[in-house]
C-alpha cells in the first residue's frame, strides 16, 4: 500500500442536556460564580443523566462524525477511546462503541493519558494509518468525570463536565494531514492529580469509600504551573517537528481547562488570543472530551476551511502533555455509497492538486 497521510473526514460531538451552573454549586459547597468565573472562565459544564456513561456519549458522538464522513460503522478498521472515565475497568469503552454502532470489522481499545488521552489516540491512530495498519480510525475523547467528583470539595467539583468529541481519521493521498504530534509524560506527578482508590493499589472497600478516596484529587496550583510551561513547550516542539512556524497557525485549540492557563500558554508563546479557541465557559473541563468539542465547534463557527494550520496542545493528570500539528481537510463532497467513476476521477484530481499546490 502506499504511504498515505491521515486526514479528518468526519466529526462530531455529544454534550448532555443537563447543565450545571456555576450557581448551582453554591448549594452545595462555599463558593460562588465570580470566584468560579474569574480564577477559570467557567460559568456552567453538562453532567450525564441518569441512564448516561462514557460509552453512550461517546457512541453519540461516533454517529455524527460517521454521518459527517460518509462512512458506514461497518466499513470501521479501528476505535479508539481516549478516556480516564470508562463504563468498566473492562471491557473498554471503545468495545461498547463498537457494538453500539455495529462496526464489525473494527478492532478496538481504549488510550488513558487522562486530558492527553484524545491527542494520544490521534497521535496513534495516525501512525497506524500512515504505517498502512489500518484505512481509517473512530478517534474519540469521551469522560463522565461528574462519576469521580467530590461534591464536598469546592477545590475540584466545580471544574470538571461530561461530554464526548469524536473524528472519523481516513488514509488519503492529499497532501494534508497530521504533520507532527508529540507526547510527553512525567509518572513522578501522578499524586499531583489522581484518583487515589478503585485500583489494584488501593482496591475499593469500606474504608475507601468513606475516606472519599473514589474521587478525583488535585493540588490545583502546581498543575496548574506545569500544565503551561509544559504545553509551551509541547507546541514548541510539534512546530518545529511539522516544520510549521507559529505565524503559519490558523487555530490552537488548546485543552480546556482553565482560560487563564490559555491565555499564559498564548502569551508565552507570543501567539494572538483571537486565535484561541476557547468554549471552557460552557463546558467547563471535560478533560479527554475537551479538545475534540473544541474542534468540531470550531468547525461550526466557520473557523477552519480546508488547508488551514491548526495545532492542538493538551495537559493532563500523570503528569501527560503533547501537542499535534494538523492541515484542516474537512468535510468532503463525494458519496461513498454512489461513488462513480467520474467522482473518482474527481477525487484523484483533487487529491493531485493538493500534492503539486506546495511546489
Ligand atoms: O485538566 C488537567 C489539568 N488541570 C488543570 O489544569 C487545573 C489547574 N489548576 C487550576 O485551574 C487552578 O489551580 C484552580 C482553578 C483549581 C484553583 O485556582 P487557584 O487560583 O490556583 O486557587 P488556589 O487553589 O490557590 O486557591 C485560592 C483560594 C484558597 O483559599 P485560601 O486558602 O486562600 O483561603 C482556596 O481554598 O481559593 C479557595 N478556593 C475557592 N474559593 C471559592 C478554592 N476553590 C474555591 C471555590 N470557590 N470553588
Amino acid at each position: 500500500m502506499a504511504r498515505q497521510n491521515a486526514v479528518i473526514t468526519g466529526w462530531g460531538f455529544y454534550a448532555p442536556a443537563k447543565v450545571m451552573r456555576n450557581s448551582d454549586f453554591e448549594k452545595l459547597v462555599d463558593t460562588n460564580d465570580q470566584w468560579i468565573f474569574e480564577r477559570t472562565g467557567i460559568r456552567e459544564r453538562r453532567f450525564a443523566g441518569p441512564g448516561e456513561s462514557t460509552s453512550t456519549m461517546a457512541t453519540s458522538a461516533a454517529r455524527s462524525a460517521l454521518a459527517k464522513a460518509k462512512l458506514k460503522a461497518a466499513d470501521l478498521d479501528l476505535i479508539i477511546v481516549g478516556t480516564c472515565s470508562p463504563d468498566y475497568l473492562f471491557p473498554a469503552t471503545a468495545c461498547l462503541v463498537q457494538s453500539a454502532i455495529g462496526a464489525d470489522r473494527s478492532g478496538a481499545f481504549d488510550i488513558e493519558a487522562a486530558c492527553t488521552s484524545f491527542v494520544s489516540a490521534l497521535s496513534v491512530a495516525n501512525a497506524m494509518i500512515v504505517a498502512g495498519t489500518v484505512r481509517n480510525a473512530l478517534v474519540i475523547g469521551a469522560e463522565t468525570l461528574s462519576r469521580f467528583l467530590d461534591m464536598t470539595d469546592r477545590s475540584t467539583c466545580i471544574l470538571f463536565g461530561d461530554g464526548a468529541g469524536a473524528v472519523v481519521l481516513e488514509g488519503s493521498n492529499a497532501s494534508v494531514g497530521i504533520e507532527s504530534a508529540v507526547l510527553r509524560s512525567d509518572g513522578s506527578k501522578g499524586e499531583l492529580l489522581y484518583v487515589p482508590a478503585g485500583g489494584t493499589m488501593h482496591p475499593a472497600d469500606q474504608s475507601t469509600v468513606d475516606a472519599r478516596q473514589h474521587f478525583i484529587k488535585m493540588a490545583g496550583n502546581e498543575v496548574f504551573r506545569l500544565a503551561v510551561k509544559s504545553m509551551v513547550d509541547a507546541a514548541e516542539e510539534a512546530l518545529s517537528l511539522a516544520n510549521v512556524a507559529l505565524g503559519d497557525i490558523a487555530l490552537l485549540i488548546p485543552h480546556q481547562a482553565n482560560v487563564r492557563i490559555m491565555d499564559a500558554v498564548a502569551k508565552r508563546l507570543h501567539f494572538p488570543i483571537e486565535k484561541v479557541f476557547v468554549n471552557v465557559q460552557r463546558y467547563g473541563n471535560t478533560s479527554a472530551a475537551s479538545i475534540p468539542i473544541a474542534l468540531c465547534e470550531a468547525v461550526e463557527q466557520g473557523r477552519l476551511k480546508r488547508g488551514d494550520k491548526v495545532l492542538l496542545v493538551a495537559f493532563g493528570g500523570g503528569f501527560t502533555w503533547g501537542a499535534s500539528v494538523l492541515e484542516w481537510y474537512g468535510e468532503h463532497d463525494w458519496d461513498r455509497a454512489t461513488l462513480s467513476p467520474l467522482d473518482i476521477a474527481a477525487r484523484k484530481l483533487g487529491d493531485l492538486v493538493d500534492r503539486v499546490r506546495p511546489l
